[in-house]
């Protein structure tokens, strides 16, 4: 697992991987791990758990790598992030210690907050994916892997426009050539993986692999590709309580999130341009949930504001508020308030995980292009254009589960039942 960006959430991925392995802790918050998926009719009682079910990898069988633009090494970048207890992180010491960075593609243009000494150097951008292209191969000899995922665990770019350059893939590698301003960091490295047939998840929500030169290379090489920007904390709650409160057919007037958080993720998106490329990606799961084109009475006046505050006392512990002005029978006024006291990358690091062992299932069961049954995932999940995006998380995981059964060959479940009444 290549990991781009070995930051808060990258490290509680690998340490947390190695401390499940190691027996010292539980896999909580992963699908993969801990999930059940029911197979036949309720009355069969087969109910397997997902990774007994589903030739997914072993944790046992993974190798981690990555690139990041500060030289410490993953022990290090753990101890900085600050998520994880010192005890936790000594007993796995050594092999956190073993993961060293790769000297990035970096460019401050595009992260306007960091600076860092383990940087690559090339003639263009072209060279630069070359590196990427390079040091693939040579971690996966060293490491002697099957195959690879590649995941962007790294900090927020600065907000982009689709462009001519993104267009088509011949623009895209002209771009390269020419270190065409409108390639950040993250497309050279997907477009490294892409070429090497490599599945790419974006856990962040910069413009990276969801542009159709992308789009054309996965297609090409026929390699699938998740994103993006994880769905944690605030965005998973909106996601479990809209769908609710539109099931019901209760109206919402307005939403107000707002989050401080003091983490190095949280200095980046103090950025306004970072914070702008964020903002998009949150704003977005309340307008597809609530259909405010079918039902303007109920949402076609909805105001919805989203903030986040850097606060460095708070670390990596997010503190998310939700005022919600909902209205009932009649157009009575309601309130409904949510205070969640979370941690950003501890719930992160599952959908990392999960990405990544589903992204090579995916792979091996021949599937390409964007996955949009991994959506319940992802903040802004990527989709057909001529779709409109899901974001009920329960119509999400209904749709992965399906997924699975469909690749399993097993029946799929559609919740309708008359066999028991019948
Ligand atoms: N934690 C969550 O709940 C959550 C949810 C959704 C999305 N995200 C996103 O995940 C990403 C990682 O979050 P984090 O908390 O780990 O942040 P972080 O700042 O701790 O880690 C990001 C790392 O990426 C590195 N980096 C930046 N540009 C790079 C480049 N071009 N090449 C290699 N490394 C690079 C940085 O040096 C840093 O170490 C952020 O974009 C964040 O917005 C996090």
């Amino acid at each position: 697992m290549l990991l781009v960006g070995l930051g808060a959430v990258a490290t509680t991925t690998i340490a947390g991987v190695m401390a499940i392995r190691k027996g010292l802790a539980l896999p909580i918050g992963s699908l993969t791990q801990m999930g059940t998926i029911r197979l036949g009719k309720r009355t069969e009682g087969r109910t397997p758990r997902i990774k007994d079910f589903a030739p997914l990898v072993d944790l046992d069988n993974i190798v981690f790598g990555g690139w990041d633009i500060f030289e410490e090494d993953c022990y290090a970048a753990a101890r900085t992030a600050g998520v994880l207890e010192a005890s936790q992180l000594d007993a796995i010491r050594s092999e956190l210690e073993a993961i060293r960075p790769m000297p990035a593609v970096f460019d401050q243009r595009y992260v306007k907050r960091l600076q860092g000494p383990n940087v690559k150097t090339g003639k263009n951008k072209r060279d630069l994916a070359d590196q990427v292209v390079a040091d693939i191969e040579k971690f996966k000899k060293d490491n002697g892997c099957d195959r690879l995922v590649m995941i962007w665990t790294g900090s927020t770019e600065v907000f982009m426009k689709q462009s001519e350059v993104h267009a088509t893939l011949a623009n895209f590698e002209k771009g390269l050539e020419e270190s065409s301003d409108a390639i950040p960091s993250s497309m050279v490295y997907a477009y490294a993986a892409l070429s090497l047939g490599i599945p790419f998840a974006n856990a962040a929500p910069n413009l990276t692999a969801d542009v159709p030169a992308m789009l054309e290379l996965a297609a090409k090489n026929k390699v699938p590709l998740a994103g993006n920007d994880m769905k944690t904390g605030q965005t998973l709650i909106k996601t479990v309580i809209a769908p609710g409160l539109k099931a019901r057919m209760l109206g919402v007037r307005g939403w107000y999130s707002t989050n401080i958080l003091g983490n190095r993720d949280g200095e980046v998106l103090d950025d306004p341009e970072s914070f702008k490329t964020k903002e998009e990606s949150k704003k977005s799961a309340l307008d597809y949930i609530f259909q405010p084109q079918l039902y303007p009475e109920l949402y076609g006046n909805l105001d919805h504001v989203v903030r986040i505050n850097y606060y460095p006392p708070r670390g990596d512990n997010k503190e998310g508020w939700d005022n919600i002005d909902l209205f009932g029978w009649l157009g009575y006024p309601m309130q409904l308030k949510i205070n969640f006291l979370c941690r950003d990358s501890i719930l992160a690091a599952p959908i990392v995980l999960d990405s990544a062992l589903f992204l090579d299932l995916a792979k091996r069961a021949g599937m390409s292009g964007p996955q949009e049954w991994l959506s319940f995932y992802y903040k802004a999940p990527m989709h057909a254009p001529e779709v409109y995006p899901e974001h009920d998380l329960f119509i999400q995981l209904m749709k992965l589960k399906n997924t699975l059964r469909y690749m399993m060959g097993e029946e799929l479940i559609t919740h309708l039942g008359r066999e028991y009444y019948d």
